[in-house]
């Protein structure tokens, strides 16, 4: 018979490529990476750090997708440190956000794809069906959609009846 011992879950962001997508031939200079936030938060921040001779913070832009942000979401913390503070997080906050010169063509200086979601409930088991020791398939009620890609740890023990 198989029992449950443990459920666990972990919330794991979904890794994206880029890299290729930006076409980002040297470091990126946005920060954090892979950046995940939650549903309901007031507000995510991203860094830009801007290091080139001829460019400082005040000379660039935020975008989301193709959209310009507002001067409001925007915090100059020196001459080479940009910040995008998005306030409000919701499903639609989602998606690329790049830091590009106001001065030359909207040169690209960094990006990144921001993950929004829940973090997951505490699983609630239902019930195992074993063909006695062949493979076996398990239900649980996950609770809320966390929206992001969850992984859920199914931990498992055998009684072989001797005990
Ligand atoms: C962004 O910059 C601030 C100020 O330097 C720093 O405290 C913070 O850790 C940085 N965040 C990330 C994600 O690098
Ligand atoms: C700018 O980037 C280059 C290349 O990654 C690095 O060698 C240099 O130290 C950086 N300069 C500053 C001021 O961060
Ligand atoms: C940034 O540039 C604008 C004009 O483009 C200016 O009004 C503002 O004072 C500058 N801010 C800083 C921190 O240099
Ligand atoms: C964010 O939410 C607060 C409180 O609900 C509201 O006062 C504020 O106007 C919102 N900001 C934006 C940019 O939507
Ligand atoms: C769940 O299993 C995965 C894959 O074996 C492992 O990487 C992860 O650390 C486990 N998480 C927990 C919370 O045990």
């Amino acid at each position: 018979m198989a029992t449950r011992s443990a459920v666990r879950s972990s919330l794991v962001a979904v890794s994206v490529l880029l890299m290729t997508i930006l076409n980002l031939s040297v470091q990126n200079n946005v920060q954090p990476v892979t950046p995940v936030a939650e549903i309901g938060s007031s507000s995510f921040t991203f860094n830009c750090t801007v290091n080139r001779t001829d460019l400082t913070a005040n000379d660039t832009v935020w975008k989301h997708y193709s959209e310009e942000l507002p001067q409001k979401w925007y915090k100059i913390v020196d001459a080479t440190l940009i910040q995008l503070v998005i306030p409000n997080i919701t499903e639609s906050s989602r998606g690329i956000y790049e830091c590009r010169s106001r001065l030359d063509n909207r040169h690209l200086i960094g990006g990144e794809i921001l993950e929004v979601g829940y973090p997951p409930d505490q699983p609630t088991f239902e019930r195992c069906l074993s063909d006695n020791l062949g493979p076996f398939t398990c239900w649980w009620n996950r609770g809320r959609d966390p929206i992001l890609k969850t992984t859920y740890n199914l931990t498992y023990t055998f009684n072989d009846g001797t005990g």
